[in-house]
């Protein structure tokens, strides 16, 4: 797109199924910080598909999928095109129906992906959307200094994570074997590392069976707080930044009824619970992309320490070509 076509986007629609809906509404947290003057919205495909959605004047639609060949995604976005507006695939394999039936986008060249639970599309997924908020906030000139600190620290994402995994996984191994015993999970997240929770419940889910759900840590209060009990671990995830006081008051809520909490976090403050997994990243911005990979980590051990085929959990399929 021109930096004129650019300039015109008032409205993004982001669609995806799983870990790429996930994707989607991460990068949405972060194309609001980026672009002035944005309206956005992410939808699940499954259900957007049948609904009688109208999209504002001046939309672009970003189709978020890996295989790009999933059949509610791809019915998505030929709904869309049917009603005029502009769709970018947000895409990982190359020449796939969906890369060709979009109007433009970004390949995320992550390679293949061989294991059923995504994983890397997630983290090239989420880059390229931020990517495309960063060229977006460019050509509006809006935000000038935000964008450059994400350009910064994109340009540092691929060594933090290889930093990560080298620092953290016989760690995490170790926490993994101790909390494979569970069966039910609550992933807890604020602001950004919400929609993190929310994909660190699925990746739990899918590869250990284990019961998992991803949750707003503010929601605590209206329900899940009722299922704590000695079946139940909990895994909150909590960032340095201004909301750090807030989460910290959601970890107690779960302690004052008997929890067993795991806190994942890069802040060096004093935490208090049962294990405290510290991540050691210069990420600010976009390390909640980074607690993710700590996430995969530890679903990965907790299903292998289960005996899991981590690769071909049952019942899944890597490529969901019908409905
Ligand atoms: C399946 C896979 C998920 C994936 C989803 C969307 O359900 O098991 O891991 O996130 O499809 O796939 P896509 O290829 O469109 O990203």
């Amino acid at each position: 797109m021109s930096a004129y076509e650019l300039r015109d986007i008032e409205h993004v629609t982001i669609v995806g199924c799983g870990t790429a809906y996930y994707a989607g509404l991460l990068a949405s947290y972060y194309l609001e910080q980026l672009v002035d003057d944005l309206t956005i919205d992410v939808v699940v495909a499954s259900e957007f598909r049948y609904r009688s959605f109208h999209m504002p004047k001046r939309s672009v639609a970003l189709i978020v999928s890996q295989s790009g060949e999933t059949a509610d995604t791809l019915a998505c976005l030929r709904e869309i095109k049917r009603r005029g507006v502009r769709t970018l695939g947000i895409v990982n394999a190359v020449g796939s129906t969906i890369a060709r039936e979009v109007d433009g986008g970004i390949y995320v060249h992550a390679g293949p992906e061989i294991s059923v639970a995504s994983t890397k599309a997630f983290t090239s997924q989420v880059a390229a959307m931020t990517m495309f908020g960063v060229t977006l906030a460019q050509a509006k000139g809006t935000g000038l200094q935000k964008t450059a600190e994400f350009v910064d620290e994109l340009s540092q994402l691929p060594n933090e994570i290889k930093k990560v995994i080298r620092t953290h996984q016989d760690e995490i191994k170790t926490i993994a074997k101790k909390y494979a015993r569970y069966d039910h999970a609550l992933f807890l997240g604020r602001d950004t590392l919400f929609p993190v929770a929310m994909e660190g419940a699925l990746k739990l889910k899918e590869i250990s069976y284990i019961q998992a759900e991803g949750y707003a840590t503010g929601e605590l209060k209206h329900g899940p707080l009722a299922l704590i009990d000695d079946r139940f671990f909990e895994l909150l995830l909590i960032s340095e930044g201004w909301l750090f006081e807030k989460s910290i008051s959601g970890l107690q809520e779960v302690k004052a009824r008997g929890g067993h909490v795991i806190v994942v976090t890069n802040s060096s403050k004093q935490i208090d619970a049962d294990v405290v997994i510290r991540l050691k990243t210069k990420l600010d911005t976009l390390a909640p992309i980074v607690l993710n990979v700590i996430q995969q980590l530890f679903a990965y051990y907790v299903a292998v320490a289960r005996g899991n085929d981590v690769d071909q959990p049952r019942n899944l399929a890597k490529s969901v070509t019908v409905e």
